[in-house]
């Protein structure tokens, strides 16, 4: 039998899974997924069962479904999206003297499955022995082109270990595959139950491909495939197509010491607007550049981009090997998830799997852009041009809604509210601002002047528009943002939520600075001094609730008054509590979901003194139990700047490993990439310090007693920096472009050639806070 356990192996490069583990399928196949951004595979086994959940996505494929309501009320959508699993061309079956080779049967001799970061692919090693008794030893790689976008490729071999053995390979294209249920709700089974309606199938040689639409968005795709051949002697090849399947098959006999090989290039297209005829062009164009492109420059393309990936954006890690993998994984899956989506949404769990119905939340401009913004610009500059693109329909949502300007949505895939849940769909309304401040922190990184014109300004400009509209002033002439939901969702309809609201005055300040800037895109938007002038009254007035006798901010106002949660009667297994208490009961106590005030204080960092961040960390810290995966990271930063140091290590494992070590329980569903990217806001934001202000940047590193040294990379308008800190002092490098100055802890420098090197100040220590009980950050040991 395999000698092995089942699990992860530690590695600084890649991540290997030893060992047959039925029951972690579901998991592994989210942390195997490959993805470029545009097209994604969940991490299958290529002979298609056994299987968790099959899993091809395109991004910004959908189908819609009726949302349900017990009791509607006005503005509540009515229809929602869901990603399709769309037709799946990574199967590859095999017969094996007889028996259909599934690892559920026989015996699996070896079997581990290697994720590689730098060459970006997917690796297998097998050997199995059919319960016959006959043994092969099973290699895959498989990749999804970063390169060439439409592009996914495998290769395949089989050798017999035991004597000649006929094998009989069947090469699929499977549309409508059965999938395991991701929902409760039998009305969203039923629209995802065979969504694919066929419109076109065609095989020859051993090409074949399928076109399809969905029943009721109305998207076309198309899917094609074509294979090369490496067999030691004759073969039977048949192909065969219906409207659901087409199929390649290989029967040949191989001795001992030879073997079958074969790639399989696969290539997908969709449209809202082209035709089937069009889609099928397209798709048969992209296989052929494929084939003629050929597997060894595929991969040699793949680990070029890769290599120039790593040399802006690697970690390093010393003193923690764990850590260093995990960090590394994160930066592969936040690039999978946006390299190359070209003007579509980054969903909150990327390609890897259905969860969140492949939904887009705020998640991503608050979280995975920052990261994008320093380490790949174009691709933050693309995921904004998918939130540009759907101006006109958060136009509409705001004028439905009765508001200026525009909503964005709280979810959505295609621009349209998927939220059912009105608290959030309607009254998160910070994502506008979250949208803004991704916008204003993309254009201060890179000078995009194209990217200003075509969406910059307009994004600033509407947004601003609805914060004018949606505040007032009070009697005092303060201008106050009533009955809104931040990012803690056990908080709900809250005036004055300080984290909407700053958020709100930098989106104000941005837009007038942006009209100021380019005079000519106000006039095209109509823009006028006056609006200006109002948009800097309502954000110079923005009202910011304080508790003066504690001593804290409030997270809105009233808050400090409510009940504190009885953290020490809530035992572990009652979280998350949303799914163990009624939303009436969080609501009305001081209990926190998700870093609030915490991530205001980390994306605005000026408005706050010293002082006022470590006493709102500390007291806010206490409420936090973390029932969302987008805390940890935030608290990890603000920790590591108010100097509780060892605290923001142990948030920055439970950031890091969420995934890994599936914190949540729910990694079957697809990765949390908002988490993955909060991995590397730990080691930047956090142990480097780092904060951007406009085009400045400034830093405050200082490490854990847990790490040796950390290293980060990051591009910012046109140059690469490397900071690299170990336990008394930091060395910044200029790795390409002009000199800049940086500020470290508050001291100003020009760093050229020449690396600077320069010394960190002593820390006092302080008490860490009083955690709630059950909800302290994760340990491994
Ligand atoms: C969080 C939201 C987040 C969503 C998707 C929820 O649990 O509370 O802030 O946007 O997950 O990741």
């Amino acid at each position: 039998m395999i000698d092995c356990n089942p699990g992860f192996d530690v590695a600084p490069w890649h991540l290997r899974w030893c060992g047959l583990d039925l029951d972690a399928l579901l998991r592994t196949e989210s942390i195997f997924a490959l993805s470029n951004g545009h097209l994604g595979l969940r991490g299958t086994l290529e002979e298609g069962e056994p299987v968790g959940q099959p899993g091809t996505y395109l991004n910004g494929y959908y189908e819609k479904r009726q949302l349900p309501y017990a009791e509607t009320g006005y503005g509540y959508p009515e229809v929602g999206q869901s990603i399709v699993n769309v037709t799946d061309g990574k199967i590859i079956r095999l017969l094996v003297a007889d028996e259909p080779m599934d690892m559920r049967y026989g015996k699996a001799l070896e079997h581990e499955r290697v994720l590689d970061f730098r060459s970006g692919t997917l690796r297998r090693n097998t050997v199995w022995s059919s319960p016959t008794g006959r043994t092969v030893r099973i290699r895959s790689e498989r990749l999804v082109s970063f390169t060439d976008r439409a592009i996914a490729a495998i290769r395949y071999e089989v050798e017999p270990l035991d004597g000649e053995i006929d094998l009989v390979v069947q090469s699929d294209l499977l549309a409508n595959e059965p999938a395991a249920a991701t929902t409760r709700d039998p009305r969203l089974a039923a629209a995802l139950d065979r969504p694919l309606v066929a419109d076109f199938a065609t095989a020859r040689d051993y090409s074949a491909l399928l076109a399809h639409h969905t029943r009721h968005s109305g998207l076309r795709m198309a899917a094609g495939i074509d294979h090369e051949l490496e067999l030691p002697g004759p073969a039977r090849c048949s192909v065969q197509v219906e409207d659901d399947l087409a199929r390649v098959t290989i029967a040949v006999d191989v001795a001992q010491g030879d073997r079958l090989r074969l790639t399989k290039y696969i290539a997908y297209g969709w449209s809202s607007r082209r035709s089937t005829p069009a889609l099928r062009a397209q798709v048969a164009a992209a296989l052929a550049a494929g084939m003629e492109t050929g597997w060894d420059t595929l991969l040699r393309r793949q680990r070029d981009y890769l290599d120039e990936f790593w040399a802006t954006a690697d970690i390093e890690i010393d003193g923690d090997p764990e850590l260093q993998q995990a960090v590394r994984f994160a930066l592969f899956h936040v690039l999978q998830a946006g390299a190359r989506g070209e003007s579509r949404a980054i969903p909150a769990k990327g390609l890897t799997g259905p969860g969140y119905d492949g939904h887009a939340f705020w998640d991503t401009e608050t979280f995975v852009l920052p990261v994008l913004t320093c380490t790949v610009p174009s691709a933050a500059g693309q995921a904004l041009r998918w939130r540009h693109s759907t101006l006109d329909t958060a136009r509409r949502r705001a004028r439905e809604l009765g508001q200026s300007g525009v909503m964005f949505p709280w979810r959505s895939i295609n621009g349209e509210e998927g939220s059912g849940y009105w608290p959030t769909g309607t009254a998160a309304v910070h994502v506008n601002a979250d949208i803004a401040d991704a916008t204003a922190r993309y254009l201060a990184a890179t000078d995009d002047e194209e990217f200003e014109t075509d969406c910059g300004v307009e994004l600033l400009v509407e947004t601003a528009r609805l914060w004018a509209g949606l505040g007032h002033h009070n009697s005092s002439g303060d201008f106050r943002i009533d009955g809104v939901t931040g990012p803690d969702e056990y908080s709900a309809l809250a005036d004055n939520n300080v984290y909407t609201n700053l958020m709100a005055q930098r989106n104000l300040r941005e837009a007038a600075a942006a009209c100021a800037r380019r005079p000519e895109m106000a006039d095209k938007f109509g823009v006028t001094p006056e609006e200006t002038a109002r948009w800097h009254d309502c954000a110079d007035r923005m009202a910011l609730p304080y508790n003066e006798k504690l001593g804290v901010h409030e997270q809105s106002e009233g808050f400090t008054r409510y009940a504190r949660w009885d953290f020490a009667a809530t035992t572990a297994t009652n979280y998350p509590l949303l799914l163990n208490y009624p939303y009436f009961e969080l609501y009305r106590k001081q209990v926190v979901k998700q870093a609030d005030l915490v991530l205001a204080m980390q994306l605005c960092p000026t408005v706050f003194t010293a002082e006022q961040k470590a006493r709102n960390f500390d007291y806010y810290d206490a409420l936090t139990v973390r029932d969302s995966s987008l805390s940890a990271c935030t608290q990890a930063v603000l920790a590591a700047e108010v100097g509780h140091l060892s605290l923001a290590f142990d948030y920055f494992v439970e950031a890091a490993l969420t995934d890994l070590h599936d914190l949540h329980h729910n990694v079957a569903h697809g990765l949390h990439i908002a988490s993955l990217a909060g991995t590397w806001l730990c080691c930047v934001g956090g142990f480097g310090g780092l904060r951007d202000c406009g085009k400045d940047l400034f830093f405050a590193p200082r490490l854990p007693d847990q790490l040796d040294r950390l290293t980060f990379r990051i591009a910012w308008r046109g140059r690469r920096l490397a900071v690299e800190i170990t336990a008394d002092s930091a060395t910044y490098s200029l790795l390409g472009g002009d000199s800049i100055r940086l500020s470290h802890h508050g001291r100003d420098f020009t760093l050229d050639a020449d690396p600077v090197t320069l010394p960190i100040p002593f820390l006092r220590s302080r008490p860490a806070p009083e955690l709630p009980d059950g909800r302290r950050p994760y340990r491994r040991f």
